[in-house]
């Protein structure tokens, strides 16, 4: 994006802020982003209203199939949400500002928290495909980050601290609910790759040797926007396939389009109550 042509971000940013100002049915509390294969809660929730980003002003697009790519204001639980079906990505050519447009714009509204999921690969060889990770911490191998260039005191801080970026309250209520529905859930460190090839073995071995337990292409760019406009995040991965370096398979992505869309039910359920027990 070349900004000397044409709009900076900042007014490209408060002119989308305003249209939703004018269009928005309320103002969010929780922002929803749904990753690969994770799109029907979406679909649950009580819609109020409902945007194709294409119609929307300044929006990219989502050029992944399996991502659908609409904005809907809804109520989910009793809870005031605005969820982003469909999400972009730095290997569809985006950059980690255009990638964080949407979360940007709804985080000018003042939300609470972000709530955001992602098939990822498993590199800790304890996790097995449809394990469900809550994210602790990240790791950001995007050759990019999204609060590069000019800051507006107004968004955030300069040098926004991550040092608690995934919510250690918010995951502590997560597990509890987990622990009464009976679920499992893994904990642990999300490294996000440029993608969109898939990791080699070599890679892999560097990735779980730098402290990663599971890996994917998204996601680090919109919780550094999250965390900088002073948003709680709690972040899961679904892990659709476990890369073993000294055993490694084939990584296809239709099978991480399945095992993501067959840890849905579950995930889903756990959103839901997580959100009933959410005080804000
Ligand atoms: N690597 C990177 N991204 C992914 C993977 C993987 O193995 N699985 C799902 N998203």
């Amino acid at each position: 994006m070349n900004e000397r042509e044409g709009k900076s971000y900042l007014e490209k940013v408060k002119e989308t802020f305003e249209y939703f100002k004018k269009v928005a049915p309320f103002k969010p509390d929780i922002i929803i982003t749904l990753g690969t294969g994770l799109a029907s809660l979406g679909d649950r929730i009580n819609k109020v209203a409902v945007f194709p980003y294409r119609e929307l002003p300044n929006f990219p697009f989502s050029t992944v199939e399996t991502h659908k790519g609409e904005l809907c204001f809804g109520i989910l639980e009793g809870k005031k949400v605005v969820v982003l079906q469909g999400r972009f990505h730095f290997y569809e050519g985006y950059s980690a500002k255009e990638i964080t447009f949407p979360l940007r714009v709804l985080s000018l509204f003042k939300p609470k928290i972000y709530l955001v999921s992602n098939a990822a690969g498993g590199l800790n060889l304890t996790f097995k495909s449809g394990d469900l990770m809550l994210i602790k911490d990240h790791i950001n191998l995007i050759p990019d980050n999204p609060l590069r260039g000019p800051n507006y005191e107004g968004w955030g801080p300069r040098f926004p601290d991550l040092s608690c970026a995934y919510d250690p309250e918010l995951r502590e209520i997560f597990k509890k609910v987990a622990l009464t529905l009976g679920e499992e859930i893994k904990e642990g460190v999300y490294v996000a790759v440029p993608g969109p090839s898939l990791e080699t073995p070599a890679e892999t071995r560097f990735l779980r040797l730098i402290g990663a337990d599971a890996v994917g292409m998204s996601t680090v760019p919109e919780v550094i926007v999250a965390v900088h406009a002073g948003l709680k995040v709690l972040g899961v991965s679904v892990i659709s396939n476990v890369n073993d370096p000294d055993n490694f398979k084939p990584i296809l992505f239709s099978e991480v389009v399945e095992q993501s869309k067959k840890a849905e039910k579950r995930l889903e359920k756990l959103i839901r109550e997580f959100l009933k027990e959410l005080k804000l």
